[in-house]
């Protein structure tokens, strides 16, 4: 399973990095606002020094919602750099233009994804991922992890190559979770991967490993 991380945020960024463990970044609007970031030349240059930390894919979101804005805003995010993927929302004019990325070769990642109809929409477009947003179904009553499980169970039966990215990803548990239904990706704040570090037996295990190390060798 890939991991990304779900940020703007480039010491977060950094971190990740650092620890040898990640695969791409996905950011969105709202990610950005709280870095405050905005204005078309530093969101424009935010994505390309995101590109230079992080060797994977970088999804870059549209804020269009008719065809031919998604379409010219997404040709000039891919033309960034080769590591951006065009985030795109599930909605008539943005399955549309998934096809036409497609066609194009421009990676593409199908956001605001709840329900597997949606997610067979953004598949059959020819969709690069698909983004289930699992912490957001949880928020109302409704099992996230069991609709990554159900569109995972689809792709795999018609052999779509849409990857499934776990998104909205509260906390380490949901990684574990996503990791048991077969998520080929999973989006974390970077809290829930730090997360996976820690057991109590490994900081019981190796204080004792230390300590008995100082009694023999001071
Ligand atoms: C990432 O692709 C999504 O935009 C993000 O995971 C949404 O997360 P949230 O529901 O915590 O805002």
């Amino acid at each position: 399973m890939k991991f990304f991380i779900d940020t703007a945020n480039l010491d977060q960024i950094r971190e990740a990095q650092d620890l040898g463990v990640l695969d791409g970044v996905t950011t969105n609007p709202s990610l950005m606002a709280k870095e405050g970031i905005s204005g078309k030349e530093n969101i424009i240059n935010h994505y390309k020094t995101i590109c230079e930390i992080v060797d994977g894919d970088v999804s870059a979101e549209v804020i269009s919602t008719d065809y031919e804005g998604i379409i010219k805003e997404g040709e000039e995010l891919a033309a960034l750099h080769e590591q951006i993927v065009v985030k795109v929302p599930m909605i008539k004019d943005g399955i549309k233009a998934i096809k036409y990325f497609s066609s194009k070769g421009i990676k593409t990642n199908c956001t605001l994804v709840f329900s597997a109809g949606q997610a067979l929409l953004a598949a059959k477009a020819g969709a690069t991922y698909v983004s289930p947003f699992i912490g957001r179904l949880d928020d109302v009553s409704t099992d996230g992890v069991e609709l990554i499980s159900q569109i995972v169970e689809m792709y795999n039966y018609y052999e779509f190559e849409t990857q499934v990215l776990a998104a909205s990803i509260r906390h380490t548990m949901h990684i574990i979770q996503c990791m048991e239904v077969g998520a080929d990706v999973a989006t974390c704040p970077l809290s829930a991967i730090t997360g996976l570090l820690n057991h109590p037996l490994t900081d019981i295990g190796l204080e004792k490993f230390l300590a008995d190390y100082k009694k023999v060798n001071g």
